[in-house]
């Protein structure tokens, strides 16, 4: 197997004109590989650290020059001569290397663009598909379904100014494969839009191409999905982020301040009205009682999926399975910083039966990586957003590709 020669990165854009990074590593054959990283709004306290510079002068302190100088310096020469097809071996060399609990030396950011581009560069090395390359490294157990898109249609909390608490608004097809689940989507997307011009709203869109208009509440948001569903077969979610609306111990979803007692039981009515699917983050990252509280009334109709409580994180996962705090996980490869860390944390949760979800997050690059890896762990549903901006359509494109043609 060729031995890596050359690691090098640059600062380029995210999806939010906000710079992020992108390595390209080199062989000793000349074979070269890029990945870029994506990066959250509405990020959980207990993420992995992405390294930014901090110079107010220079993108508002979000330049990543450091994290590019890591790579170029510490992490090449740290890596050069390695066989590229040995993750566990890199994914634990940069962990060590780095020596933080949270990644914050080298920055997330720096780690992961080379584990995945390490990973991409095995699997053009060894002639195989990326998702083929990437269920080997996998080996744990997996839905043999095609994934069901969750479609974020309506963008609100900390991805669009001025509207509704809660962040994401889900359309989930039910269609028997992924391709007739993508035009379900695509159509009531177009459907809504048609709607909110009815309705004299405006469809500019989020950061995670949902349209993003004033409402007066959140029901207000799940009526009008209701009413373009129609009698198509799709069920409905939400992603709540509480942590936004969260503050010194009560929650403020609307108008009024609830105690957590109070807002336990407006959620479980929320549920309970519009028959969600997945209640995604419907409580304050730190509070497990309340947690395996709403778990507990129901998660046997409703899958409650751990994104800013659980952080792709093993120990939170592992604390989640044993009290009973969630039944599925938000994958999010950036909340780690690893390529080995993320399977290990999906081989945990299939173990334990929790629903799996790869997403993306609300700044991306055109880099389908979390395509590939949702296919490779047979995950049970996708998160990339609306069904629209190239850099969320470049994944759902990604996945046809995959599933039509074993590409
Ligand atoms: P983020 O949001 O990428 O801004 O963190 C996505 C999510 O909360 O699921
Ligand atoms: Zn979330």
């Amino acid at each position: 197997m060729p031995i890596i020669k050359k690691i090098t990165a640059r600062q380029i854009l995210d999806s939010r004109g906000i710079p992020t990074l992108e390595t390209t590593i080199i062989l000793d054959n000349n074979l070269h590989s890029s990945s870029s990283v994506p990066s959250g709004a509405s990020t959980g306290a207990h993420e992995a650290v992405e390294l930014r510079d901090g110079d107010k002068n220079y993108f508002f302190g979000k330049s990543v020059l450091k994290a590019a100088a890591k790579v170029n310096n510490n992490i090449n020469s740290l890596l050069q001569g390695i066989d590229v097809s040995q993750q566990k071996k890199i994914d634990t060399l940069l962990i060590e290397a780095d020596g933080s609990a949270d990644k914050s030396n080298f920055g997330a950011n720096a780690i992961l663009s080379v584990s995945l581009s390490c990973a991409r560069l095995a699997s053009r090395n060894n002639n195989l598909p990326l998702y083929q390359y990437l269920r080997q490294l996998y080996s744990g157990k997996f839905n043999s379904q095609e994934v069901r898109p969750i479609f974020n249609v309506i963008n609100a909390g900390l991805h669009a100014s001025g509207s509704v608490s809660f962040q994401e608004f889900f359309l989930i097809p039910k269609n028997k494969n992924f391709a007739d689940s993508l035009q379900t989507g695509c159509q009531l997307y177009q459907q809504l839009k048609k709607e909110l011009l009815v309705l004299g709203k405006n469809t500019s869109v989020g950061d995670e191409g949902g349209f993003a208009p004033r409402f007066e509440n959140n029901d207000q948001v799940i009526d009008l999905l209701i009413k373009v569903i129609g009698d198509a077969d799709v069920t409905l979610g939400l992603d709540v982020a509480a942590n936004t609306f969260y503050k010194k111990g009560f929650y403020l979803p609307e108008d009024i301040r609830l105690s957590s007692d109070n807002y336990l039981d407006f959620i479980f009515r929320l549920s309970h009205k519009y028959n969600l699917e997945i209640l995604e983050d419907p409580l304050a990252e730190d509070s497990w009682a309340d947690w395996v509280n709403i778990t507990a009334r129901i998660g046997n109709k409703t899958k409650i999926i751990g994104d800013d409580l659980l952080v792709t994180n093993p120990h939170r996962l592992k604390k989640a399975i044993d009290i009973k705090a969630a039944n599925g996980i938000l994958v999010k490869l950036n909340q780690i910083g690893t390529l080995s860390e993320t399977l290990e944390v999906v081989r945990m949760a299939r173990d334990a039966k929790f629903t799996v979800i790869i997403s993306h997050r609300s700044g991306e690059t055109t880099d389908d990586f979390i395509a590939d890896l949702a296919v490779a762990v047979g995950a049970d549903y996708v998160k990339f957003g609306a069904p629209a901006r190239g850099e969320r359509v470049a994944k759902y494109n990604r996945l046809l590709a995959i599933y039509q043609n074993n590409l």
